[in-house]
């Protein structure tokens, strides 16, 4: 007799959610070490290769730091270093991540003022500049926006809100959530000007979720001495003060680091530049399977599409939920659920991370049999789309692809 009678599908799970994403083999085998000393001095050399490369995936000089968190604690980070209670921040809607870093700033007891959103395109810099410039008395101490909107798949294009608040020089802080976008989105962290930026691992890092990251400005770091809410776990100074020696201040997640130093050496081969044209690559290719099926892509600004997520939007009346648990049933594939309230209208296919052609390919076909087999009314002619694009000379480089979110 069987010890459990669970249903076994064979071969590997398709893991198509836009986070956590699938770990390639290299970074399991790397966690998979004996943990050390983290007071030791291989420790010490670990700690310092991991902060140091971390900057090189920001395009930071700055300090990162690294927490033993899910991204929700580096939100947190992020405004108790440099906030005090009351303070304004101005936070825009571009849809349910948005939101909920909008509820914790409230819940911090800061004062939020929240420019709504129709949760299909990035935060509007115009929008944006007109608040601040009608803040002469600069109330307003931090602009918080979220670079790759998970829930809608619609980016920020952050160089753009830097220069909406340098247009009416208005000394706010700029903080810019990369979580889903880190490592699969072109994102500059100096080049563009931006104060704090919020990082995770569980996306274009490739690692399993556990860590998450700071990356701070000059600027961050001396709001943080006068900033007065609370903070322990997360206050920066601590952790900077051990981190110039490769250590933390409490026990770090080891062996995460290992998986950490691993998934920064694949960066580096590859290429970030490489990294996110692949990523260009297989964003558009997935859209012209969506529109082959003769379906809506969520965000309705080609400049803002997101290439490390797709989120796709059903005809009234169909249940996008349903369309998802045909998928798992039947291809053993996991898509990401339609959130707040997106919640049955649509789905989405991450497209990040640890990916390629065929993987793409794979996910393609299990959504376009299992719209079928929901009984979606579509023309199968998205997976041929995509493949089509993906056969063609037409491939974006890393240059068409930057040239077009900076259009
Ligand atoms: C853009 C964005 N911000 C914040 C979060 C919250 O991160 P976590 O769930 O790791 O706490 C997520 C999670 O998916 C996200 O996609």
């Amino acid at each position: 007799m069987p010890m459990h009678s669970g249903f076994h599908h064979s071969g590997r799970h398709f893991l198509q959610i836009p986070g956590p994403t699938n770990v390639p083999d290299r970074v399991l085998r790397a966690i998979d070490q004996p943990t050390i000393d983290h007071r030791g001095p291989e420790f010490a050399r670990l700690g310092r290769e991991v902060l140091d490369g971390m900057q090189q995936v920001f395009r930071t000089r700055h300090p990162v730091i690294i927490y033993p968190a899910s991204g929700t604690g580096a939100w947190e980070a992020a405004l108790v270093n440099t906030l005090s209670p009351g303070d304004r921040v101005l936070m825009y809607e571009t849809g349910h991540f948005a939101t909920l870093w909008q509820r914790m700033a409230g819940r911090l007891g800061l004062d939020v003022e929240f420019l709504p959103g129709d949760w299909r395109r990035g935060a509007d810099p115009a929008q944006i500049e007109a608040r601040l410039a009608e803040d002469r008395q600069h109330a307003v101490k931090a602009v918080c926006v979220v670079h790759n909107e998970t829930s809608t798949g619609a980016v920020t294009r952050v160089s753009e809100i830097r220069d909406a608040i340098d247009r009416v020089a208005h000394p706010a802080l700029l903080m810019a959530d990369t979580i889903s976008s880190l490592a699969s989105i072109d994102y500059r962290m100096d080049e563009w000007g931006v104060d704090v930026t919020v990082g995770g691992s569980q996306k274009g890092l490739m690692l399993p979720p556990g860590l998450s990251f700071n990356a701070v400005s000059d600027k961050a770091l001396r709001a943080a001495k006068s900033a007065r809410l609370p903070r322990s776990y997360w206050n920066w100074e601590e952790m900077l003060a051990a981190n110039a020696t490769g250590f933390f201040p409490y026990t770090p997640a080891t062996n995460l680091l290992y998986g950490l130093r691993e998934a920064l050496h694949m960066l580096e081969e590859e290429g970030l530049d490489q990294v996110f044209a692949r990523h260009a690559r297989l964003a558009e290719a997935t859209r012209r399977a969506v529109r082959g099926w003769g379906l809506e892509v969520l965000c309705v600004n080609p400049v803002e599409y997101s290439n490390s997520l797709t989120a796709i939007l059903l005809p009234e009346g169909q249940d996008a939920d349903r369309v998802r648990g045909v998928v798992l049933d039947r291809f053993d594939m996991s898509l990401g659920t339609g959130l707040g309230k997106l919640q049955g209208k649509v789905f989405r296919v991450g497209h990040l991370g640890h990916f390629n052609e065929l993987t793409l390919a794979g996910t393609l076909c299990g959504v376009e049999m299992g719209l079928s087999l929901a009984g979606v009314p579509i023309r199968r002619q998205g997976v041929q789309a995509a493949l089509d694009f993906l056969s063609s000379e037409q491939q974006w480089t890393a240059h068409e692809a930057a040239v077009l979110l900076s259009a």
